[in-house]
């Protein structure tokens, strides 16, 4: 039964399994950091998703830490995605899992933060140097800024100090950036350096310490908007450019808690197209850097809320995405079901269609081995039995019918019945278990007792009248059969 029902179920999985199309490719993506900008760019690659069926992602977040991150690139290496898409947390640490994977024939995608070397498949980020420059540039415009305000107390820009708040130094972004910093800075401005690991809590307290030792400086610069309302918070009214121009630092800007911001996309739908691209073996760009530009408080109102607009969107396609799943998934349960109960319903059917053709097979022969004979048997004894009864009828009415005659013997009621005196004997006997002799004779007595009783006739009147020998042997009899004297009526 257990083996009916294991063949039943694969029966159905594979029945199911015929007709759903069913994701080809399992894209492993492993995130260093779970932030704003990460769901963002997580929500892309849900929406670009969308239009590749064949895909399918598996995400997990090393929420900052080198080693789960490479545990996790690991496994993913260990499962064998089709491909890897990584934002390594910090470059050099990472590289090792990276390259294993690349090695182990999986292509990698590497989004926003690079590892060093070239074994990857395809690059897709911001331009972080650009960034870096960027900030120079408005470090450049603030200082000249105050330089006019301060022209005639003679202020020299060597006075000029910015606090920088760095993100992680391993990461690209965070060395790219501070480069592009420290290039193009004016002359004689001079930047001190603090550590906020991309966080907005660390950045207020590095900021913090700072300020417990420092002057306030004349600028915070940050290497993104969380750890620059972070500074804001340590620091107050001293102006601050963060970077990614999403949601939290356009906030900001609008609400003056920082003043500028520089854009870096996540674009990761352009990730999740390039994806498919390699995998499907279609010619795709390497490396991609993508634009960056400035963004302050005379446009971020709108850029607001284009933003919340383009998040809801995304929002509501994440959450149309995982309903349209979670849909699938129970019609695929429910067909799957429903074929199992099929084959379950047509396998029980044949087995009862089966079982009762056997038994019909077998009652058949049964009723053609034993009871159509018996019932045969029956028939013969029906019609023997009406026969006995006719026959015993008739010998009554024509035993009856000569009680007085004094020639009625065995050979006489033969020869009227057309039986010989064997076949008279045994047909006599079967029908009243006498002898034919002893038949007339009971016959004779009844018919004596009827005359005593209906008549005024004499014992010896009725007993010659009855033809027997002697008034004697008639009393004799009468006391046999009837247990009592005829005088005694
Ligand atoms: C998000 C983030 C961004 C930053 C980027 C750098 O995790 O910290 O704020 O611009 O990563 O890789």
């Amino acid at each position: 039964m257990r083996n009916i029902i294991t063949t039943l179920l694969v029966a159905a999985a594979f029945l199911t399994a015929c007709n759903t199309s069913q994701p080809q490719y399992r894209i492993g993506v492993s995130q260093c950091l779970d932030d704003a900008w990460r769901q963002k760019m997580n929500y892309e690659m849900e929406r670009e998703l969308l239009l590749h069926p064949d895909m399918t992602l598996s995400r997990r977040i090393a929420y900052g830490s080198n080693e789960l991150q490479c545990a996790q690139i690991d496994s993913f290496i260990a499962e064998r995605v089709d491909l890897l898409i990584v934002s390594p947390n910090e470059a050099e640490q990472v590289k090792p899992a990276v390259t294993r994977a690349y090695r182990a024939g999986i292509p990698v995608i590497v989004a926003d933060r690079r590892v060093t070397g070239d074994e990857w498949t395809a690059f897709i980020g911001g331009d972080n140097y650009k960034v870096g420059q960027l900030m120079a540039q408005w470090v450049r415009e603030q200082c000249t800024k105050h330089n006019s305000q301060f022209k005639s107390s003679n202020f020299k820009s060597s006075n000029f100090t910015v606090l920088e708040v760095a993100g992680l130094p391993g990461s690209t972004p965070a060395t790219l950036r501070h480069k592009g910093l420290m290039d193009n800075l004016p002359e004689g401005v001079v930047v001190h350096s603090v550590m906020g690991s991309w966080y907005r809590e660390e950045a207020y307290k590095v900021v913090s310490e700072y300020l417990a030792s420092h002057p306030m400086p004349d600028l915070i610069v940050a290497h993104n908007d969380l750890m620059a309302i972070g500074a804001a918070e340590a620091a107050g009214a001293v102006p601050i450019m963060g970077v990614d121009g999403i949601q939290p630092g356009l906030r900001a800007i609008v609400e003056g808690k920082i003043t500028c911001s520089a854009t870096y996309s996540s674009r990761g739908d352009m990730v999740i197209a390039t994806a498919a691209q390699i995998l499907h073996g279609e010619p795709f760009v390497r490396d991609t850097v993508l634009e960056t530009t400035m963004i302050d408080a005379s446009i971020a109102y709108p850029i607001l809320r284009q933003d919340e607009a383009i998040t809801r969107d995304l929002e509501t396609l994440h959450l149309f995405q995982t309903q349209t799943e979670s849909k699938w998934k129970q019609l695929r349960y429910d067909k799957t079901l429903l074929i199992t109960w099929l084959i379950v319903s047509i396998v029980l059917f044949l087995l009862a269609a089966g079982y009762i053709i056997a038994n019909q097979v077998k009652l058949q022969r049964k009723i053609k081995s034993d009871i159509l004979p018996q019932l045969e048997d029956v028939q013969e004894a029906i019609q023997l039995s009406h026969r006995d009864v006719a026959f015993a009828d008739r010998l009554k009415q024509v035993v009856d019918d000569h009680l007085t005659d004094q020639n009625l013997s065995v050979e006489y009621l033969g020869s009227m019945l057309q039986l010989s005196r064997t076949q008279l004997f045994r047909r006599v006997k079967t029908v009243t278990g006498k002898g034919p002799l002893d038949y007339i004779r009971e016959r004779r007595l009844i018919r004596a007792d009827q005359l005593l009783h209906t008549t005024d006739m004499t014992v010896q009147q009725v007993a010659l009248e009855l033809c027997f020998s002697s008034a004697g042997y008639f009393t004799k009899c009468y006391k046999e059969y009837f247990g009592h004297l005829p005088s005694e009526r």
